[in-house]
């Protein structure tokens, strides 16, 4: 088990260097699957998510290879569509290899997928559009077995626009006969990134980024090339810090446009915020104005940033109002940030934030990754020294999250305990 202490309360300047995005790399490792050759993926963040998928390749008989960020995979000797329990349950993109290998092989057996425990996490979206599709799926306690004599396209209504299942679907319908047409499809950036590399391996789909996907069936595709576009979620933690510490801090190697949600917010509270074209400089200010947030499906307010958010609507002066939609359980962090000296009131989805409180260090758990990074930052600007346990939860999804902050002023350690 791993521990974080932190010094806080130090002015962080400098630079820190967005990686990239753990949302679109954990799709676009197992989309390789599809491509009958070798494929290549850039900017592949250094996560522990990225690892445990490359142990399913590598037991799916698929050579990877990893060079500093670049990654390449070799799925020619593909063998073996059994994913077990002990493998799929260390992250929730495990289920992406649902919809690629139903989609190459028209078989896979799967387990239930793990990851954050921030809501019930139902699957029986992308079970649906599997079933349209043509497979057949059988659940027998955690184990999922879906089959297909063959797949063939066909219009999908989503009843809710979900990442995932609008991912697993695309991945199960480009090798397809015929069209497949997903209705009320999610529109999250990174599901471009991910149609961007299917359209690099031969695949033909229409329409990422809308809500209407249209995925006309290849019968075969070869390796494609992409690079991970830059983590919005890692960008805009690292963006709240700055507001809450940072003297000229400057977070790079982003698209201020894809954090637009999240800046117009800042902006609302009063945060100074110099907005480059692929950089954002932030600098902390005295004085914040509270406001209310709602976290929505893009382009609205992203969820994953809504906890890190909560740590700035403390430094508020007055009452914020926070709304979660998406998650239930998202908000594990906050008997954590009371104890720090935080005053909010959680009822259900929703909380209350009266501001300004000031924050000390103390003892904390991370329950989930989002949660954690939001107590990363506010034990950075807290008084005294933040004792951060369960920290793997964070280290999933932020890359070398000590490194950049140690280079930017942050006093953090990391202890194997
Ligand atoms: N839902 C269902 N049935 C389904 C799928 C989803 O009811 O079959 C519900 C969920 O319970 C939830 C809502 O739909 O209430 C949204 O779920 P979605 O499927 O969109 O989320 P996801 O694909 O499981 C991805 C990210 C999450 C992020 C959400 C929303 C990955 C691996 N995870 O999850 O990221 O919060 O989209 O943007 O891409 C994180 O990075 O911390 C994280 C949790």
């Amino acid at each position: 088990m791993k521990q974080m202490i932190i010094e806080g309360n130090n002015i962080l300047s400098g630079t820190i260097e967005i990686g990239g995005a753990k949302n679109s790399a954990v799709a676009l490792i197992p989309a390789s699957i599809l491509a009958n050759g070798t494929s290549v993926i850039e900017n592949v963040p250094n996560i522990s998510d990225r690892d445990a998928l490359l142990d399913i390749l590598n037991i799916l008989n698929c050579e990877s290879n990893l060079k500093q960020d670049k990654l390449t995979i070799d799925t020619t000797k593909l063998k073996n569509s059994v994913i077990e329990e002990s493998l799929s349950s260390r992250m929730r993109a495990s289920y992406y290899f649902m919809g690629a290998l139903l989609g190459r092989e028209k078989f896979v057996e799967i387990y239930i997928p793990g990851g954050c425990n921030i809501g019930t996490r139902p699957i029986d979206i992308h079970l649906d559009g599997f079933r349209a599709l043509g497979a057949n799926i059988t659940i027998e306690g955690n184990k999922y077995t879906l089959k297909a004599d063959k797949l063939i396209g066909t219009d999908i209504y989503l009843k809710f626009p979900s990442v995932g299942a609008t991912i697993n679907i695309i991945l199960a319908a480009v090798l397809a006969e015929g069209k497949t047409i997903i209705h009320n499809a999610a529109k999250e950036i990174e599901i471009v990134n991910v149609v961007d590399y299917l359209i690099t391996m031969g695949a033909n789909i229409e329409g990422a980024g809308t809500n209407e996907i249209t995925i006309t069936g290849v019968n075969e595709l070869h390796g494609g090339k992409i690079s991970v576009l830059p983590d919005r979620i890692e960008a805009g933690t690292y963006i709240i810090l700055g507001a809450l510490c940072g003297k000229d801090l400057k977070i790079s190697n982003i698209i201020p446009e894809h954090l637009e949600a999240l800046t117009s917010k800042l902006k609302e509270m009063g945060v100074n915020l110099i907005i480059n074209k692929d950089n954002i400089i932030v600098n902390k200010v005295n004085e914040l104005k509270p406001i209310n947030i709602k976290t929505l499906i893009y382009p609205g307010f992203p969820t994953d940033i809504g906890q890190p958010m909560s740590v700035l609507l403390t430094k508020g002066n007055g009452t914020s109002l926070f709304e979660e939609t998406i998650w239930e359980n998202r908000m594990g962090h906050v008997p954590s940030l009371n104890k720090m000296g935080a005053n909010i009131k959680v009822n259900g989805m929703n909380a209350i934030i009266n501001g300004p409180t000031k924050l000390k260090g103390c003892e904390v758990i991370a329950t989930d990754l989002r949660g954690g990074a939001a107590l990363v930052i506010a034990g950075l600007a807290a008084e005294g020294t933040t004792i951060i346990t369960d920290v793997e939860h964070i280290l999933r999804g932020y890359e070398n999250i000590k490194g950049k902050l140690t280079n930017v002023g942050a006093k953090i350690e990391l202890k194997e305990i």
